[in-house]
């Protein structure tokens, strides 16, 4: 995918991280961006002008009241020029700054005198980030349009951990290119992994779901600039970067977790392998093996995946179908029972794809259309699926 922003004024204020912007300086040009930069005096206490202007390819801008600056390329040409302004990292003090509207200094006076779109990754001391003031003028900030990327959670050069720190370079990047992609502003919701329903305090009914297809489309889903809110079940995966995750155990979790935050969303993907039963009651305590056999009484659990496309208005609903015989016809047959905008049917007795695996392969039926997607990795069949998605979803609401 192209790199949606060619001339990028980075603009870079006082905090430790400064240091990181060197690497991003780098990065955004690889993806073949020219970068402008503009360094506040409290910037250039952390990193020198000579070393980003190297990077750079080019001068760095620092002064606001210089007669020879503004003969050359004046305040209001890196206004103009720029495509996207970037801040990173983003000082609480500049934050403050610019919620103000203040024109003090030179990356304060761009900021206002450009319409271009604003991008602020904050890089503070945790107990800064959390600081009423701060907020507020987040809030602010947001109002008016600005995106914040990050900050991150973690170790701070303070010593301190919490949430603050400037996202890794390969992340502002990542950002970048999501927040004009191909599922900009849409809000996802993916259900993935399996789920655990218990018969006693130590055992469970469960099933070899290892979670990765619907995390790979919540990941592919978040990098294409969508909203994603991934529900996921019991898995050993870390959590996408930039995704919001919800963990559930049972079926009854699940589905009261989607009920809950289902609101808005516009697209619903269910890769989970849900229980379709469980125990009708559950043991207080252990099960003493003290019996030659033991019977088990299950009850259907809630069908999650029906409930959300029963809703009205009901998002654009895409069911997985996991299947070991007549995938077509099990596959159509979910596709009209369920209600369902489109079917992403696989097979689950093959060991090499479906479930536990890297890979998958997938045929995908909706109403009038299907298409087979080979067997590829699963992030590339994430992908895959979510331009068909977003072509068929585009359909539905003559948005394409
Ligand atoms: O997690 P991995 O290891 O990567 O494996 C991926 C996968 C094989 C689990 C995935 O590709 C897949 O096929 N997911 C659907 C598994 C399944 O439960 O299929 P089903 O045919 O039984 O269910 C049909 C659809 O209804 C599914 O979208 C399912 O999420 C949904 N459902 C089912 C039962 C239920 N109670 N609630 C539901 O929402």
């Amino acid at each position: 995918m192209n790199f949606p922003f060619k001339n990028i004024l980075l603009g870079i204020t006082g905090s430790i991280a400064a240091y990181k912007s060197i690497e991003l300086i780098r990065r955004l040009r690889e993806q073949g961006a020219t970068v402008k930069v503009v360094l506040t005096c409290a910037g250039a206490a952390f990193v020198t002008p000579l070393t980003l202007q190297a990077v750079a390819g080019g001068k760095v801008y620092q002064d606001l009241l210089n007669a020879d600056n503004e003969l050359q390329f004046s305040h209001l040409d890196l206004a103009r020029w720029a495509e996207v302004i970037l801040i990173a990292p983003a000082s609480a003090d500049f934050l403050a700054k610019l919620s103000h509207g203040m024109a003090d200094d030179l990356l304060s006076t761009v900021c206002l005198a450009s319409d271009a779109p604003l991008k602020v990754a904050p890089a503070m001391n945790q107990q800064m980030w959390a600081a009423a003031a701060t907020q507020a003028n987040i809030a602010l900030l947001r109002q008016r349009g600005a995106q914040f990327l990050g900050p991150a959670q973690g170790v701070q050069a303070c010593g301190e951990t919490g949430l603050g720190r400037l996202l890794e370079p390969a992340d502002i990047v990542a950002q970048l290119q999501s927040s004009t992609g191909l599922l900009a502003h849409l809000h996802i919701m993916v259900t993935a992994g399996a789920t655990r329903e218990a018969i006693d305090p130590v055992r469970f009914i469960s099933n070899r779901s290892s979670g990765r297809m619907g995390f790979a489309i919540a990941q592919a889903a978040q990098q294409w600039g969508a909203r994603v809110t991934l529900v996921s079940g019991v898995v050993a995966l870390p959590t996408p970067f930039g995704v919001q995750r919800l963990d559930c155990i049972s079926a009854q979790d699940m589905h009261n977790t989607v009920q809950q935050h289902i609101a808005g969303v516009a697209v619903f993907i269910a890769t989970a392998a849900v229980a379709d039963y469980r125990p009708a009651t559950q043991a207080t305590e252990k099960i003493k093996k003290n019996t030659a056999m033991l019977t088990l009484t299950l009850e259907r659990s809630p069908d999650i995946l029906a409930m959300v496309a029963r809703l009205q208005p009901k998002p654009f609903c895409v069911g997985f179908a996991a299947e070991t015989q007549n995938l077509r016809d099990h596959a159509l047959q979910k596709l009209h029972n369920k209600n369902l905008d489109m079917v992403a049917a696989n097979w689950v007795n093959q060991a090499d794809i479906g479930f536990d695996s890297l890979n998958n392969a997938l045929q995908v039926f909706w109403r009038g259309g299907e298409q087979i997607l080979p067997k590829t990795d699963k992030l590339t069949l994430a992908r895959q699926l979510l331009t068909l998605v977003k072509q068929r979803y585009g359909c539905a609401t003559g948005t394409r």
